[in-house]
């Protein structure tokens, strides 16, 4: 089944169920044959973004002792769910327990290559953000990707973007605080009432935020210096971050307009709300998501001489891009940026 280039989602959570819709409809761009994914729980409630994902080109898999409760929802499932790893070419796992599901996958002689988009528990596989890290990962070598948290992915850009002159740091410090939306739209629990500070758990980091950040510029070999605080905030919008940086040249106001404008990455923004961002996500974005890396608001961007304090609005779909991109690598490791083309309509220059 090797030669296949079959790509397995497990989850239909917040990360799996955009994953596996996205990965359907560009599935040709990126060069897939087929798309498959397993849902673990038959849920009523459910059934209608499973059905939606199975109209856009995915196949539904399940556990063989649930198969009959599926098909009882209206559903009609493919594969077994162990047939369907064992014939996939890349998984990707999206739920919580990915770090404990390794121990199974290690011993799996079919597909090439492992993801992992769990943000929280590291020690899947190699920490990766798309356009930060690419060069770190080595064919035949790294069978297992673990996907940046989307706050990580927001901290490594804003560095890259103000703190780098091309491949070269210019950065002495950079300190964040994760402004966090307390839920996602997909999620009816867990919503808080005020902002929430969270602790400082992660020795010499602060938060994990930073902390990941760091690893994946740890595999280009370079030590950053960054240090990360979180708040959870009442809102289902876009997550803000604030960061500060110290570099070690002077960046005028004007010049880090400029870089945010410039950037292929990027998009700039007269807006001050995430409210009005969002809501051009959802009339201008793929099913309301921009893929542009980063939303910088310019009036937000503050430089006095060689340190720059400004905001992002981040637009959560980052661990997205960088899932399908590691798929990519697994399947062209040289065609990563050029199959990723297919997602330029949804990238703006503005917002
Ligand atoms: N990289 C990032 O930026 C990022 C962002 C958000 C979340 N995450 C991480 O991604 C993971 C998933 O988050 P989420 O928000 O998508 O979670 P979620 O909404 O709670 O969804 C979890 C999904 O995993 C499925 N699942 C759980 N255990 C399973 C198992 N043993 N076998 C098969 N399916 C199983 C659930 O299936 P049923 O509902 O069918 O039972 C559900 O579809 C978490 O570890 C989270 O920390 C990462």
């Amino acid at each position: 089944m090797a030669s296949n280039r079959i790509v397995h989602v497990i989850g239909t959570g917040n990360v799996g169920e955009p994953l596996i819709g996205l990965l359907a409809d560009f599935r040709e761009a990126f060069g897939i044959d087929e798309v498959t994914f397993t849902k673990r729980s038959p849920l009523a409630y459910e059934r209608a973004k499973v059905e939606s994902l199975v109209r856009r080109g995915a196949q539904l898999c399940v556990d063989r002792d649930v198969r009959e409760e599926f098909i009882r929802l209206g559903h009609s499932p493919t594969y077994d769910a162990q047939e369907a790893l064992d014939r996939a070419r890349v998984v990707i796992d999206c739920t919580p327990s990915a770090s404990r599901n390794k121990s199974q996958y290690l011993n799996m002689k079919g597909p090439a290559g492992f993801i992992a988009t769990g943000g929280v528990e590291l020690g899947f596989g190699k920490l990766y953000i798309n356009e930060i890290n690419d060069s770190s990962l080595v064919p035949g070598e790294d069978r297992f990707i673990q996907v940046a948290s989307g706050n990580a992915h927001s901290l490594a850009y804003i560095v890259k973007l103000f703190g780098f002159d091309g491949d070269t740091s210019r950065l002495g410090s950079g300190r964040f605080v994760c402004m966090r939306r307390t839920s996602d739209f997909s999620q009816e629990r867990n919503f808080v009432p005020s902002p929430k500070v969270l602790p400082h758990d992660v020795e010499g980091f602060g938060t994990r935020q930073a902390r990941e950040a760091a690893y994946v510029f740890k595999t280009m070999g370079l030590g950053l210096d960054l240090r990360s605080s979180a708040v959870q905030v009442p809102t289902q919008l876009m997550h803000t971050i604030w960061y500060s940086l110290e570099m070690d040249r002077p960046l005028s106001t004007e010049q880090a307009i400029e870089r945010a404008v410039e950037s292929r990455l990027v998009a700039y923004t007269d807006k001050q709300s995430a409210t009005l961002v969002f809501a051009f996500a959802r009339d201008h974005g793929y099913h309301g998501r921009l893929f542009s890396r980063l939303i910088i608001p310019t009036l937000g961007l503050s430089c006095r001489e060689s340190r720059l304090d400004g905001f992002c609005f981040e637009p959560q779909s980052n661990e997205l891009i960088s899932s399908v991109a590691a798929t990519i690598w697994f399947l062209y490791p040289n065609q990563v940026r050029q199959r990723l083309e297919a997602l330029a309509p949804f990238m703006f220059d503005e917002v």
